[in-house]
């Protein structure tokens, strides 16, 4: 059965490139990315976990921490980081788990047999400081992910975590929001004093409120 959002991230212990984790003490108090990628030594992978390593700062910023997973063990991944710190100019500062016996990637269903073989996905879990799962992707191996597209919807969700609004298409942290349409205008006069235009009664627009 599939993670769904809202569902508690599994939690698990696992050896990593920077030792054994329990995942949910390794958690803590912030946010998780849980990812996974096919496997060690390949192109779009390297790509993938060095650009990860370069947002490391971006994903700091969001009191976030990021872990990759694949079927390879520790060793092939501590000899492959040396290939991702060469070829794309960065160190890798996050931990990957070596998931040899698939525990991992069974339990958060990152094994597709249609995909080719007994390798992982692209997939993405975004887990908040309750451990809920907030956010899956799953991209087939051929496609590298946007990490830019992780960070921002992190930027959406701690947003509307906080505050009685959803983000429109393509927004970006700073961009006008919507205010959620289960709110009456007499409500929205409390939350939004600044007020919003109103393109439609369901479609009111106002500027970001934690700016
Ligand atoms: C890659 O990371 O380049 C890759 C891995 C598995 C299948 C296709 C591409």
């Amino acid at each position: 059965m599939s993670l769904r959002l809202g569902d508690t991230a599994p939690d698990f212990t696992a050896d990593t490139t920077e030792g054994r984790i329990r995942f949910h003490d390794w958690i803590g108090d912030g946010w998780a990315v849980l990812f996974s990628h096919p496997a060690d030594f390949t192109p779009v992978c390297t790509t993938e976990l060095g650009e990860t390593a370069k947002l490391q700062q971006e994903f700091a910023k969001r009191d976030c921490k990021v872990i990759a997973v694949s079927v390879d063990s520790v060793e092939d991944h501590k000899a492959w980081i040396g290939d991702i710190d060469e070829t794309q100019g960065c160190a890798v500062n996050f931990p990957i788990i070596g998931d040899t016996d698939h525990k991992v990637s069974e339990l958060y269903d990152m094994l597709h047999p249609g995909e080719g073989d007994a390798s992982t996905v692209r997939s993405v879990f975004l887990i908040d400081p309750n451990k809920k799962v907030r956010m899956t992707l799953t991209y087939p191996k051929s496609a590298g992910r946007n990490f830019d597209e992780i960070l921002r919807v992190i930027d959406s969700i701690q947003l509307t975590d906080g505050y009685k609004v959803a983000t429109p298409v393509n927004w970006r942290d700073g961009d006008d929001v919507i205010i959620l349409p289960s709110l009456s205008d007499e409500e929205a006069k409390q939350h939004f004093p600044e007020g919003w235009k109103t393109l439609k009664p369901y479609l009111r627009v106002t500027k970001q409120p934690n700016r």
